[in-house]
């Protein structure tokens, strides 16, 4: 079957209800659990597909893939108690709804040879997992203390009543922070929940979470396990009504039209009924889209990356968003496992690649929210979790003009710089394409301030930098860390010029001084571009340069606070950064696949 195209709206992912609101001590509350529900994915009358979502437990119709979305503001804390749902109506787990790949080093509750968060030998095949699903959620962007942050092992399981004997419930990252949740919120955390809470004491941003276990992270996010987070007020913050607005707030009544859409953009494969594929194996691509890099030289279940046949915006696939001929505020995120994407606003969507633009993109924001000064763009380059907010201006598009945005990145590895254009592009027909807008009449007028005019709020870097450190990305081509597959790619320091590749077990070689402003220089030995994500910070991003030439600047649409940044091939990208929050965190590979198969490092502030 082939899946018809701009039949199905747009879904604008509304406010997530809070369960109370502390004025006093400026705390929201919110119980997020994440339950297995059927959800119209597919065009209508195609079947549903079953899929793992986020939702508040007290309101059953708020579980949507993608999440509801979170609104939180600069000085009010949202303290959250995230709830393991993953059981059925009896009270038994779920199993995953995607195949487990056991070989990798993942938070297998039934542990391992060496307990939990198991590292398997991927020469000693173990039989498929089916037991309970553990998750814990990452707010990406936010600046948190480290219970907080979704550490890849402070995963835990539902409640069920048929959970083995011997599984552990928690990962081992309770035992040694668990604690610190228990002197903060009581007890609440450990068995089928974990009460985070988060700050909101930067600048206004568009963050997104999303599940974050260790060796499985690929799969429940693939599974849907994924929402935006927006943060606005303070000094950094622009009025609605400058900007385009309105966004989803709570108690909205049904027919409000919104003018700032979060719009996530991920690539999926169906199987025949309606469910989410991903590949068990490298061996089985069998009557299913790709192309999944078959190559016989690595782990035989884990694949290097999941390129999807089908596009899904905001939970649809291909939709159509109704337009009025006026400015909007479209925060994009790139929600993809592993596909670069560079979109651009068009009139044929089969038009030859590279394609004419039709509007320009005007994006004002990225990871760490607004840029010093708009950047007029003919297209935009996103990486993994990267996000854009961009004002697209329709007012200038006669009513009844259809517009496309297309993708022009490729359908498999991104190898190019962050200025090239000279891949192949994906396929016109499916992954060259995302959504259609219809410009319709107008119904208000549109007094926002038009892009070229904007004012954005004023911007402070980072001061001079106390430390640099080499970090670098490297294949393995010999399997020397027990259990990894060779050929998978990994993160390292760097050893008088060459990467010394490290697992994430390995002792912690980054340790930043608490109120340390450093420079990370990121050495990239591979092939391909890697998006390369910190927690707990935002970065500024200096330069790039490649082997044998000079360091060019970073992007104009780079130029605010980043969390996510393409580390091109051949070459060195330097971010700075300050540290202020003492504790264990991560950075990694944000390309879910290379994340989930050790392309993941601890680091720790002290
Ligand atoms: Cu978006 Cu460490 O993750
Ligand atoms: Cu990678």
């Amino acid at each position: 079957t082939t899946i018809g195209k701009y039949g199905a709206q747009l879904t604008v992912p509304p406010a997530m209800p809070w369960v109370g609101r502390d004025t006093a001590a400026r705390i929201d509350h919110y119980t997020i659990g994440v339950r297995q529900f059927r959800q119209q994915v597919l065009p209508t009358g195609l079947p549903a597909t079953t899929v793992w979502g986020y939702g508040s437990v007290h309101h059953p119709a708020s579980f949507h893939y993608p999440a509801f979305t979170i609104n939180a503001s600069v000085g009010q804390a949202v303290r959250v108690t995230w709830v393991n749902q993953l059981v059925d109506k009896d009270g038994a787990f779920l199993p995953h709804l995607l195949p487990v790949d056991p070989t990798v080093h993942w938070a297998n509750p039934a542990g391992g040879e060496s307990g939990r968060d198991s590292r398997p030998s991927f020469t000693s095949t173990p039989g498929p997992y089916t037991g309970p699903v553990p998750i814990v959620t990452h707010l990406h962007g936010g600046h948190n203390m480290q219970e907080s942050d979704g550490y890849p092992e402070a995963w835990f399981l539902p409640t069920a009543r048929d959970i083995p004997r011997g599984y552990a419930r928690t990962g081992s990252f309770y035992d040694h922070f668990g604690k610190l949740f228990e002197d903060k919120f009581g007890a609440g955390w450990g068995a089928a929940s974990a009460v985070f809470q988060y700050a909101n004491s930067d600048r206004a941003a568009t963050f997104w979470f999303h599940d974050h276990t260790l060796g499985i992270t690929r799969l429940n996010v693939y599974a849907g396990m994924a929402g935006f987070y927006l943060l606005r007020g303070g000094p950094a913050d622009l009025p609605e009504g400058v900007l385009p607005g309105p966004a989803p707030k709570l108690g909205d009544p049904p027919g409000i039209r919104y003018h700032e859409i979060p719009i996530a953009i991920q690539d999926r494969t169906f199987t025949a009924d309606g469910e989410l594929f991903y590949p068990p194996s490298r061996a089985d691509f069998d009557g299913f889209a790709g192309p999944y890099v078959p190559r016989s030289d690595i782990s035989p279940i884990w694949n290097p990356e999941f390129y999807g046949s089908t596009i899904v915006v905001n939970g649809r696939t291909w939709p159509v968003l109704p337009v009025e001929p006026r400015r909007y505020r479209c925060r994009f995120l790139n929600g993809c496992n592993a596909r670069f994407l560079v979109l651009k606003i068009v009139t044929d969507p089969l038009a030859q690649r590279p394609a004419r633009p039709a509007l320009p993109l005007w994006q004002i924001g990225s990871d760490g929210g607004f840029l010093p000064s708009p950047v007029q763009l003919d297209q935009l380059l996103a990486a993994p979790a990267e996000r854009a907010d961009v004002i697209v201006d329709f007012s200038a598009v006669p009513v009844g003009t259809e517009l496309y945005l297309i993708n022009e990145g490729p359908d498999g590895p991104f190898s190019r710089g962050v200025a090239g254009t000279d891949f192949e592009a994906a396929d016109p027909h499916t992954t060259g394409q995302i959504m259609k807008f219809v410009v319709q009449p107008l119904t208000s007028p549109d007094r926002t301030v038009p892009p070229d005019r904007l004012a954005l709020p004023a911007f402070e870097g980072l001061g001079a930098p106390s430390n640099t450190r080499q970090v670098a990305l490297a294949e393995s081509r010999s399997a020397t860390l027990p259990g990894v597959g060779p050929r998978a790619v990994l993160l390292g320091t760097l050893a008088a010029g060459r990467p010394d590749i490290l697992g994430w077990d390995d002792p912690i070689t980054e340790n930043p001084k608490v109120g340390a402003t450093e420079i990370w220089e990121i050495h990239n030995f591979t092939a391909d571009a890697h998006p390369i994500h910190i927690h707990e910070v935002q970065f500024q991003v200096l330069d790039r340069q490649r082997t044998g030439e000079r360091a060019r600047p970073a992007q104009p649409w780079e130029s605010g606070f980043k969390d996510t940044v393409i580390a091109p091939p051949d070459a060195v990208t330097r971010v700075k950064t300050q540290f202020t929050l003492a504790g264990r965190y991560v950075w990694h590979c944000h390309l879910l696949e290379h994340e989930d198969n050790e392309m993941m490092r601890p680091f720790r502030v002290d």
